[in-house]
């Protein structure tokens, strides 16, 4: 019963026997099977030097004396190549124990002078099974801290929470060697709880059948250890529950498995706690964003929905021109937000209908600079934010605020600046009637080649073509503004 029961602890030790005599590493082989160790044995100390090589062993016993060569030189091929394997060295007589130095140099753990009474090597292996798994926790732990690292948001380039999820999952499941995990998130901060549920292998959490608070109430106690499952909650710093990670094991779980676990989530926990803040503070960075578009868009009742019409036509002609998903992406947002930097100018001046003085225009001037300001403090718009800063640059370098020329200024931002000056000549005709189409399409024309680009002016003025069309999604998509 006691060798039943120490047998499900070892079985993920492997031993190999090497004696040229037979009948010892038979013997070997009963008593260390029944202890419940893998063990094959080996009665060439060539090949077992091959074995050794090729296989995956924990621990060598070795005879000293063998034929035809002795075991400190068989040692001494193996620690050539593999300088982890455990080695017990079995000897005759005490007096053929090889010297010291020699045990030392050959990194040897230990050596047994042969009986039949094995209980003595019994209990040497076992005190290198204690530093295997020493060795293993160790290395499974250096490796889960340099995934968790890797998990762990800079707070400057914020990511996913979902990919932190599961990259905590994968690297608790790793680290345990288990097959099935899951990890709930609670984003409740006051407001409606909003769950997210991360699994990998099959899962083993049933949050459809339970609610979060149920859950949670069952683990308050801290981790829980039931069955093969091991379960314990997140907290955030103020000590508020933000998840619950739980992962499946093969055997019930030892006490170190169980500490390893704590520990990792304590570290996931900081890591998680980290992004669920950087997460809400980006999304209410975002909806402010949004609402000072709005609010540079209301300001001015002549040009109302502006910047939703800038953006739609960037779109949809950069679309035409077949640019890829991400580009059109790009001058949409640049589309949406290029004057967010407007909020920063007086409405004296931005409102006026005199002709402005020219301290009054560099006031003007400054709102690219601003856009980029406020955009590129947010991961989410950063690629956008040097099109907007560039939305008032000029093909012959007249523009502003930097001067730019030619290709100097990005493609979407050359494109974001026809659509911009198109659709601010036809919002001021629409209430003047100073401008007509034509005459908006004709001042595109030319101003190409100084203020825009002239081959990108070109295709503008050949998809404008469908304007019947366009005009008339163009009312769509500002008709609940
Ligand atoms: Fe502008």
């Amino acid at each position: 019963m006691e060798k039943e029961k120490r047998s499900n602890g070892n079985g993920d030790i492997s031993i190999l026997a090497l004696d040229d005599d037979p009948i010892v590493t038979a013997m070997l082989q009963s008593y260390f099977q029944k202890a419940g160790f893998r063990i094959d044995v080996e009665n060439d100390p060539f090949v077992a030097i091959e074995r050794i090589r090729e296989g995956d062993y924990d621990i060598l016993l070795l005879d000293y004396l063998m034929m035809p060569i002795c075991g400190d030189k068989v040692v001494e091929q193996i620690r050539k190549f593999n300088r982890e394997i455990f080695i017990i060295l079995l000897t005759g007589k005490r007096s053929l124990v090889p010297p010291l130095q020699t045990i030392r140099e050959l990194d040897i753990q230990g050596y047994y002078e042969k009986s039949n009474r094995l209980e003595q090597l019994e209990l040497l292996i076992e005190s290198c099974v204690k530093s295997i798994r020493q060795l293993r926790t160790i290395r499974n732990y250096q490796e889960s801290t340099a995934s968790l690292i890797e998990a762990i948001p800079h707070i400057y380039n914020l990511e996913n929470i979902d990919i932190v999820g599961e990259n905590i999952l994968r690297t608790s499941m790793n680290l345990l060697g288990c097959q099935n995990g899951t990890l709930i998130l609670n984003f409740s901060d006051g407001g409606a709880p909003e769950i997210r549920i991360i699994r990998a292998g099959n899962g083993i959490a049933t949050i459809e059948n339970q609610s979060f608070v149920t859950l949670v109430g069952k683990l308050r106690k801290g981790t829980n250890s039931e069955g093969q499952i091991l379960e314990t909650l997140l907290y955030d710093e103020n000590n508020s529950v933000i998840g619950i990670l739980g992962v499946e094991l093969a055997d019930t779980p030892t006490l170190h498995e169980v500490q390893l676990f704590q520990l990792f989530a304590r570290q996931s926990s900081a890591a998680l706690g980290n992004t669920l803040l950087m997460s809400k503070i980006r999304k209410s960075y975002m909806e402010m964003a949004q609402m000072i578009r709005l609010m540079v868009d209301a300001k001015d009742i002549y040009t109302r929905g502006h910047s939703d019409r800038v953006a739609y036509l960037s779109e949809k002609f950069a679309l035409a021109m077949n640019k890829d998903k991400e580009f059109c992406e790009r001058v949409r947002l640049a589309g949406l937000f290029h004057d967010i930097g407007k909020i920063a100018v007086p409405d004296e001046i931005l409102l006026s209908n005199r002709a402005l003085t020219e301290s009054e225009f560099e006031i003007i001037k400054e709102h690219p600079r601003k856009s980029f300001d406020i955009l590129s403090a947010v991961d989410h718009y950063k690629d956008i934010a040097h099109i907007v800063l560039e939305h008032h640059e000029r093909i012959d370098g007249r523009g502003y605020p930097n001067g730019l020329k030619g290709e100097e200024i990005s493609e979407e931002a050359r494109i974001v600046s026809i659509a911009d000056a198109f659709d601010a000549m036809l919002s001021i005709r629409t209430y003047n009637e100073a401008i007509t189409f034509e005459e908006a399409r004709g001042q595109l024309v030319k101003h190409k080649g100084t203020q825009f680009d002239a081959d990108i002016v070109d295709f503008f003025i050949q998809w404008l073509e469908d304007w019947e069309q366009i005009e008339k999604e163009l009312e769509n998509c500002t008709k609940f503004l």
